[in-house]
């Protein structure tokens, strides 16, 4: 392996420049040259590249973002597109791609891999939805960051004696609302995975805390689940109060990533220059059990995800019903 192509795709993450200065850094200490690619696969479709050395990821290991920038192509969806970024790889000599991102990535690298192109997926999303691995790289500051600024609006609730229905990211998937509402002594978490029923997970669990003494109550809804707006609205009417609606929305997906993303991602990119330099390919790099390992991409991507169930439980005992 001589030369290797790096990629940051889909939404941004936290840590996600800590992954890209990994794989540079390991590549050079291997010998092999690394070209950085703009946008994600619209910038390999057009050929959008800079090349990477030690110099160019200095002092981003605490940044946000991504230096490389990050796109969603239609395009590259396409076989034509595909077609059109494998011809990039030929062109421009690369013997493997590291995508750094999240499913649609990750999908986008299983049909590149098709045309030849070797290429190893990084998991970073802030969603944490990556079958095969325990984490992603993001989620963790994601939910610092939304605990953060929970907290803030509990102050005030408190204060007011009011109701905050706050709306957490996470696509389809409840991690990071689960991880967050547990995080902050939600009184409610609604998540995707469980069919959202107003009077059973939220109208009996205000009640319950109210019964307990309580006069102020923080709903923490994952945006697959509800939309906060709708939840608020129910409140007011079946319940009478005047909740406050937040959404956090895109703060959570900027921000210094934190000690535990940056480690992560670290060592998440120092596997995938390895694994490429070994001659692997279609691999995903994942965490699990706190060891790095790599797994065939098809077979991690067709796994079940599913919440998990002590996570959940420990949530309904703590929100008292
Ligand atoms: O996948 C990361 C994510 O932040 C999701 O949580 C969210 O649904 C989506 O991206 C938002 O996408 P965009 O940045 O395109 O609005």
């Amino acid at each position: 392996v001589k030369r290797i192509g790096v990629l940051t795709s889909g939404g941004d993450a936290p840590g996600m420049n800590a992954a890209i200065r990994a794989v540079v850094r390991t590549a050079m200490k291997n010998s092999i040259e690394c070209v950085g690619i703009r946008r994600g696969w619209a910038g390999l479709i057009a050929g959008d590249i800079c090349p990477m050395n030690s110099g160019s990821v200095s002092r981003i290991i605490n940044r946000g973002g991504t230096i490389l920038y990050t796109a969603r192509s239609d395009e590259f969806r396409t076989p034509e597109g595909q077609k059109k970024a494998a011809n990039t790889c030929k062109l421009l000599g690369l013997d493997g791609i590291v995508a750094i991102g999240g499913d649609g990535t990750f999908r986008g690298a299983q049909d590149l891999s098709r045309f030849g192109v070797s290429v190893v997926g990084v998991p970073g999303t802030i969603d944490n939805d990556i079958v095969c691995t325990d984490y992603t790289i993001g989620f963790d500051t994601a939910a610092n960051t939304a605990v953060e600024c929970i907290d803030r609006l509990r102050d005030t609730m408190q204060s007011h004696e009011r109701c905050s229905v706050v709306e957490v990211m996470g696509r389809h998937a409840g991690y990071l609302a689960l991880y967050v509402g547990v995080a902050v002594g939600a009184t409610a978490v609604l998540v995707p995975e469980h069919q959202y029923d107003f009077e059973k997970h939220v109208a009996e669990k205000i009640r319950a805390a109210r019964l307990g003494g309580k006069t102020n109550f923080m709903i923490v809804v994952a945006e697959g689940a509800a939309s906060a707006m709708d939840v608020g609205k129910e409140i007011k009417e079946h319940l009478g109060l005047d909740p406050r609606v937040t959404i956090l929305g895109h703060i959570q997906r900027g921000g210094s990533p934190t000690a535990k993303d940056r480690v992560l991602a670290t060592r998440m990119g120092y596997e995938a220059v390895r694994v490429l330099a070994e001659g692997m390919t279609n691999r995903v790099i994942c965490v699990r059990d706190d060891q790095i390992v790599n797994v065939d991409i098809d077979e991690g991507l067709a796994m079940k995800k599913t919440l998990n169930a002590e996570e959940f439980e420990v949530m309904t005992v703590m929100t008292g019903v």
